[in-house]
């Protein structure tokens, strides 16, 4: 509770404001009903024209205060909890940045995605409704059961018999209810997985004809969450004729024991309509009261959730970093013993006992077949992942000894998994350097053999490129995202597989530029053709997470089998095609 402080603090005029007005509506709903009674007893059963104004005029005074603060109250209401839903939403999506990969892989983006949407709603929900009807399901409670008593006691008793009544069906849903309503979040959970998958990559399931079974998919995650509404809604429905009989029969009992009294005349005909109106508000404010228990126990479920991106300490930080001021200014790398797991309880390690060293400005060919551990090799450098044995160094410093944003600065990789998002392709260049002009641009386009093509665009490099860069192909998307990585100027460049899509000859082009125009770079680059790092100054082929062979290309030809094999079949194949 007391992390929410700081959420409500900056609109604590909102939160104060609410609850006071809704007590004047209140206020007016409990007042209202005997000024009703005054007029039938003092106006329209004597005849008295004059007190029927007098006494309306009142009513519309407090009918006029009453919207009032209705009007009020919701205002303040939905302002003070969207205000305080923003800023929770907010600082969950700062932390959610802050996540290293394993962060990420141990949420899972579909659950984030809730938590930061569906489940924030549900906490701003309950906000909401606990400013207007927190003070005000009791306030009209007593008040109505108070007003009764005054008016008469001895018809009152009625109302006191039906109340225990109404409080053991409220908590007899709230029991059934919770349940429900917890599995209904998770089948919403599922629901947004499912939604999302589909529309994110509805390119590759229709390319797959794959329509019918992620329709299929979605029916059942549909269906599965209509049912578990249905389920958790049925008790809430149930429950209502249930109070509303209550209800009625007290209200018959009330009409009565009331008709004898007047018949006899211990009580005034007016104070019966009063009654079994206080009848009713009694029964709304127990209706409230059985909301908010209902609305909490469900926000309390997605609090929860939300505090657990909140609270959790990004696996790699550089709070520790020996060498804050550090930047990385050759790039030289060395790797000492490097062991890594993705499930620290599996087995095999995805890296066993990695040594190598690279020199400044050398370029660095990584083989291996698909799996053997080259991404995850290549990750820890910018640290992406954290070994769990050994260390990397970078210029001799620990990565871990760096500041992360001086480490990155000076690190870029292209991922294998690239992306590019919507905006201009100059947009999307600038990622590599917020300052770079136009002819730096042109210049590392050009680099990257990507000017060519831009160019022929007809708005060139203002051309859009849709969500997640669908507007160009696959080779020109690599070509683009070489481009950004290299206005970044960096130390260590990495391409993880990033000319797959690009024709040899292209490449070899951009491979030239690369000893040309950035000669002191540091270059690693990870390839499925063995052409892409023949030329390199040093091949590292890497099978099953371990060195298998490191030298250059004519040196693995002598000892190293497993190089040669790559080549030769690799080499077979160009003869035939
Ligand atoms: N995020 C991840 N979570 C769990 N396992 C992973 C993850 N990424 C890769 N792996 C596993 O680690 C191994 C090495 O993967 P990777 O480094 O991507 O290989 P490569 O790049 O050589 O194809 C594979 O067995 C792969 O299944
Ligand atoms: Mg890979």
């Amino acid at each position: 509770m007391k992390r929410y402080l700081k959420y409500i603090k900056p609109y604590k005029t909102a939160f104060i404001l609410c609850p006071i007005l809704m007590m004047v509506e209140v206020l007016g709903e409990i007042v209202l009903p005997s000024l009703m009674a005054r007029i039938i007893n003092d106006g329209v059963v004597p005849g008295d024209v004059s007190m029927i104004f007098k006494i309306g005029a009142m009513m519309i005074v407090f009918i006029l205060f009453m919207a009032a603060g209705g009007v009020g109250g919701a205002y303040f209401g939905a302002k003070a909890s969207i205000n305080f839903a923003a800023d929770l939403r907010k600082d969950a999506f700062d932390n959610v940045q802050k996540f290293s990969f394993a962060d990420i892989d141990k949420f899972s983006t579909g659950s984030l995605v809730t938590r930061l949407t569906n489940d924030v709603t549900q906490v701003q929900n309950l906000v909401n409704m606990m400013l207007r009807m927190l003070l005000r399901a009791p306030g009209m409670l007593i008040g109505a059961v108070i007003m009764a008593f005054v008016k008469n006691a001895q018809l009152a008793m009625v109302i006191l018999f039906i109340i225990p009544f109404l409080i053991v069906i409220i908590v007899i849903v709230i029991k059934t209810a919770f349940p429900r309503f917890q599995i209904l979040q998770e089948k919403i959970d599922k629901l947004n997985a499912t939604v999302r998958e589909a529309v994110t990559n509805i390119r590759v399931i229709k390319s797959f004809v794959r329509g019918d079974h992620e329709q299929e998919k979605f029916e059942n995650a549909n269906s599965d969450l209509k049912e578990s509404s249905l389920r958790a809604f049925r008790v809430m429905i149930t429950t209502m004729p249930l109070m509303g009989l209550a209800m009625n029969v007290t209200t018959l009992a009330v009409v009565w024991f009331g008709g004898k009294q007047i018949l006899v005349g211990d009580m005034p005909i007016g104070d019966l309509t009063a009654f079994t109106t206080y009848v009713v508000q009694i029964l709304i404010a127990l209706m409230m009261s059985s909301f908010i228990v209902l609305q909490s126990s469900r926000a309390i479920a997605s609090a929860r959730r939300i505090n657990e991106i909140i609270d959790c300490k990004p696996d790699i930080t550089d709070d520790d970093a020996k060498c804050p001021e550090a930047t990385v200014e050759r790039g030289e790398i060395e790797f000492k013993d490097v062991s890594f797991r993705y499930y620290k309880n599996s087995e095999d390690p995805v890296l066993d006992k990695i040594s190598f060293k690279i020199n400044a400005g050398e370029t660095v060919g990584i083989i291996g077949s698909t799996g053997s551990g080259k991404t995850t090799l290549v990750s820890m450098i910018p640290r992406l992942y954290d070994p769990d044995a050994g260390s990397v160094l970078v210029d001799g410093i620990d990565v871990k000894d760096y500041s992360l944003y001086n480490l990155r600065e000076s690190v870029s990789m292209v991922l294998q998994k690239n992306v590019l998002f919507s905006g201009s392709i100059m947009e999307n260049l600038k990622w590599g350097d917020e300052e770079a002009t136009e002819e730096e641009i042109k210049k590392v386009a050009g680099m990257a053999q990507a000017d060519g093509f831009v160019s022929s665009f007809p708005e060139g490099y203002e051309m859009d490129l849709g969500q997640g860069g669908v507007n160009v192909s696959g080779g020109q998307k690599q070509r683009l995202c070489i481009a950004r990585a290299l206005l970044k100027k960096p130390k260590i460049l990495i391409l993880d597989d990033s000319t797959s899509a690009v024709d040899t000859a292209t490449e070899a082009l951009i491979r030239k530029n690369f000893k040309e125009f950035c000669p002191e770079t540091t270059k690693i680059i990870i390839a499925q053709r063995i052409t892409s790092v023949i030329e390199a100054d040093k091949i590292i082929v890497i099978d099953d997470g371990k060195i298998v062979g490191i030298g250059n290309h004519a040196e693995l030809m002598k000892n190293c089998e497993a190089y040669e094999e790559i080549y030769l079949s690799q080499m077979d194949k160009e003869v035939v095609s």
